[in-house]
């Protein structure tokens, strides 16, 4: 079980200024540990790339050193040609319960804004590889978020999702407002945003927000199950139908069709598509090569 490491990077980095990307895929081949997450290769291709928020006393409150990390894992699995698709989790008890309070305390709404505070945290949701979240416990605040940003969400049966900022006297800051509106409508959502209020897994599943609901101990092996079979499909035709369905919370009908149609078209550009027709008419299964 290879766990990955930033810190044994960072000594091994040669002098002079490394791209990020290739920076992250030499520390993710380093072989050592991060220090918030757990990262590794999981399915029996080891083609999925998994990434666990482990600060267990926090109930892994997203500090900003985990979020960073999240990012860097993140590169790291985004340029690795082996891996299809990413799971992130949490812990049985806490999936993540929010932006971590205790550091944001005493900030200043100067400091909030000069260092555009959490605008790191949206490399998950740009990410061209499908993520899936597997969360068991809580998913508060930026836990919630964190979970909206990924592509699908799995829900263990005791899992919570809120957007408790409210009771801290602010508001969501990481998408919540926006995505968990898109996602369950706008009257749960201002129920949720304005009370305080949680919702459970089985009416997370009802009003859309997961796609799925799994026993506690499940959550996780079926989320790499699902990610497993989406990396068995072409890993480039994979991003394009990612990018489309993107573009259905960010364009008019008209303008998604469009878009739509244009990388549908760019599927015939591929050697994959071709390979997955003529699989089909010659009655067999396709091997995709991601070209
Ligand atoms: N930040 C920092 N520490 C946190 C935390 C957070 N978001 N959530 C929990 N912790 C810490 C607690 O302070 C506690 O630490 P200590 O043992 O050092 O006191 C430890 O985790 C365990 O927590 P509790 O004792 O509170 O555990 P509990 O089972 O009684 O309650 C809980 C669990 C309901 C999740 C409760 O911890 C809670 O309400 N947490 C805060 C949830 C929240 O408000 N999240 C939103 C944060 S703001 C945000 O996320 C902004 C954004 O949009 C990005």
């Amino acid at each position: 079980m290879a766990f990955l490491c930033r810190r044994a990077a960072s000594l091994l980095k040669p002098s002079g200024a490394a791209p990020a990307l290739l920076s992250a895929a030499r520390l993710y081949s380093s072989g050592a540990q991060y220090e918030y997450i757990l990262v590794e290769k999981r399915g029996e291709k080891k083609d999925v790339g998994f990434i666990q928020l482990n600060r267990p006393k926090a109930l892994n409150a997203l500090c900003d050193g985990l979020m960073k990390e999240v990012g860097e894992a993140l590169n790291a699995f985004e340029a690795d040609g082996d891996v299809g698709a990413i799971v992130i989790t949490g812990s049985d008890r806490a999936f993540a319960a929010g932006a971590d309070i205790k550091e944001m305390q005493n900030r200043t709404f100067q400091e909030c804004y000069s260092g555009n505070f959490l605008a790191h945290w949206d490399r998950v949701s740009t990410v061209k590889k499908p993520v899936i979240a597997a969360v068991n416990g809580f998913a508060l605040g930026g836990g919630c978020e964190l979970a909206m940003m990924c592509d699908i969400i799995y829900a263990g049966e005791k899992a919570q999702f809120g957007q408790p900022e409210i009771l801290l006297g602010t508001i969501p800051g990481s998408g919540g407002t926006q995505r968990l509106t898109r996602a369950v409508g706008k009257s749960l959502t201002m129920e949720m945003v304005l009370t305080g209020n949680r919702i459970d897994a089985q009416e997370a599943k009802q009003s859309g927000l997961v796609s799925k609901v799994y026993p506690v101990d499940q959550v996780v092996s079926e989320a790499i199950k699902c990610g497993e079979k989406i990396a068995a499909n072409s890993k480039i035709v994979s991003a394009m139908a990612k990018e489309a369905v993107n573009a259905a919370f960010e364009l008019s009908l008209t303008e998604g069709n469009r878009l739509e149609k244009r990388l549908f078209h760019s599927t015939f550009a591929t050697d994959d598509r071709k390979e997955g027709m003529t699989a089909f008419v010659e009655k067999r299964k396709a091997s995709f090569q991601d070209k």
